[in-house]
């Protein structure tokens, strides 16, 4: 059953709400009191709604976050059920020293239907072709690249993209250097990074490498609605996270996920810049009100689509 359109405004007024209480501290170098405020503002605006909300992806387990989370109950509990994924503040760097990208994300679906993930790192793949085996986790760059290159009769030398810029990746962007690929280098903000795929506007043909799972998650969610292609295999390197992933019901660790094993039915994305990026502007202060823009998507209406919100400031 879809999600009623309703939610659509409350869950933009949340992650809206959550990007402006963390606004107050851009570029105060606190990434813990900007992450706190915009926690502490999700979580009590999720359970003023009318649902039946539950965790699956959030600030991380109940003994490392006192609050979303994965597991943590939400809403008034008189609604439709629905597993709810958080990253209230996503760039925490971003928000500390007023860079731009930092977001506050949401995705929401129906029970059940949402990848309950771990933390823990995950290789990731988004580009626009949303067809099968155009690219895919287990092919090489080059494979990917060449493609790619055929499916949007491109060359090669005019494919831009976009990866972390971390040590990690230095291989891949080797191959991609040889490649003569143009590339984006993003130093944080993978969820954003991700969907750089989703219009021809970023300049952006595919999104690889290796970052957060529960940002893979949240990008996933987005790109549905989209219809692009994202695949995503999480990492699970010490014991104590293949334990965790166990207890979680995955039993192959290294299974890649396709898109539709991490999201399906219907869903709804939200993100709200905190700081400008390529996404969205951040959250302005004009006299008496705060101006903020939420990206939404909603697989099942299609929409898709930046959101400006006027919110007055009550002091
Ligand atoms: P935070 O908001 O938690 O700081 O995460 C930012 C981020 O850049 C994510 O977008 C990305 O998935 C992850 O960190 C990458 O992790 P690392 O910095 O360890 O490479």
């Amino acid at each position: 059953m879809p999600i009623d359109k309703k939610f659509i405004d409350q869950f933009v007024n949340v992650t809206s709400k959550a990007a402006i209480a963390s606004s107050h501290f851009v570029g105060r170098k606190d990434k813990i009191a900007a992450d706190k405020s915009a926690v502490d503002s999700m979580r009590s605006e999720l359970n003023n709604m009318d649902i039946k909300g539950e965790i699956v992806i959030g600030e991380g387990e109940l003994d490392e976050a006192p609050m979303l989370y994965i597991g943590e109950k939400l809403g008034t509990n008189n609604g439709p059920e629905l597993d709810i994924a958080v990253d209230p503040l996503e760039g925490t760097n971003f928000a500390a020293n007023n860079l731009p990208g930092a977001l506050s994300v949401i995705a929401i679906a129906e029970k059940d239907n949402l990848f309950k993930a771990p933390e823990t790192y995950m290789e990731k793949i988004s580009t626009k072709a949303k067809e099968k085996n155009v690219v895919d986790l287990d092919y090489s760059v080059k494979k990917n690249i060449f493609n790619l290159s055929e499916y949007l009769n491109k060359k090669p030398e005019d494919l831009t993209a976009c990866i972390l810029d971390r040590p990690r990746h230095n291989k891949i962007i080797a191959e991609l250097r040889d490649l003569k690929v143009r590339i984006k280098f993003i130093s944080d903000g993978d969820v954003s990074g991700a969907l750089l795929v989703t219009d021809e506007k970023y300049s952006v043909d595919i999104f690889l490498g290796k970052g957060g799972g529960p940002e893979g998650v949240l990008a996933a969610a987005a790109l549905d609605t989209f219809d692009c292609s994202f695949q995503g295999r999480f990492l699970f390197e010490t014991d104590k996270d293949k334990q965790r992933a166990k207890e979680m019901g995955i039993e192959d660790l290294t299974k890649k996920y396709d898109l539709n094993e991490i999201i399906k039915g219907d869903s709804i994305f939200c993100a709200t810049g905190i700081t400008s990026g390529d996404l969205v502007m951040g959250v302005k202060n004009e006299e008496d009100k705060f101006i903020s823009e939420t990206l939404v998507t909603h697989k099942h209406s299609g929409l898709k689509k930046v959101i400006k919100l006027n919110q007055k400031i009550t002091r």
